[in-house]
């Protein structure tokens, strides 16, 4: 499929299996936090569609804020750094945090979100990710509570996934092809 300008884009999840996944999810933690309120952090740019789908499928009270963190730029290798560009608006200190992500890559990124949010003590902090790709991880510490689909060490584009900030608003997951 040639998505408007560029890169050919191997279709590799379609829209309705990546809803009918993301629905589980929301089902899964709804019946975890029963009873209790949950906080949603979305790590933009890419967990954005994936946050916003998820959170609709959550049933439960829900405080949703944000975060912008540092990404690869126009390559597509990790560069092992993060960078805090937008911190959170409120505080998390003793909520049911639930960090939003759309890949885990090598894990750099998520194994120092983590740090941070732990050390602003929240009562329980759970990971959830749209996509993992376990070949590529290089951090050993990461551990996902929740995961959409695993991926093969491609480069994934789309549902929020960009590749030097285009096809986002794809409504579907793909490869860019070599
Ligand atoms: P990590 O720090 O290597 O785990 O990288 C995590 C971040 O890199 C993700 O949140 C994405 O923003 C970006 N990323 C990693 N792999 C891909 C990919 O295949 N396509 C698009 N973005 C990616
Ligand atoms: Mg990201």
């Amino acid at each position: 499929m040639n998505a408007e300008n560029g890169q050919n884009i191997t279709v590799y999840l379609t829209e309705e299996q990546i809803n009918k996944r993301v629905a589980e999810i929301g089902a899964e933690i709804t019946e975890r936090f029963k009873g209790e309120s949950v906080y949603l952090i979305c790590i933009l740019k890419g967990s954005i569609f994936f946050t916003t789908e998820l959170a609709k499928r959550i049933d439960l009270p829900m405080n949703i804020d944000f975060m912008t963190v540092s990404s690869y730029g126009a390559s597509t290798v990790s560069s092992g750094v993060i960078n805090v560009k937008q911190d959170l608006s409120g505080s998390i200190e003793g909520e049911n945090v639930i960090v939003v992500e759309d890949i885990i890559d090598s894990g750099n990124t998520l194994s120092r979100l983590l740090q941070l949010f732990r050390s602003r003590n929240p009562k329980t902090l759970t990971l959830c990710t749209l996509l993992d790709k376990p070949e590529r991880r290089v951090v050993k510490d990461v551990e996902v509570d929740y995961t959409g689909f695993v991926v093969p060490d491609k480069f994934i584009v789309g549902y929020g996934l960009d590749w030097d900030q285009k096809y986002r608003n794809l409504p579907y997951i793909g490869f860019v092809e070599d």
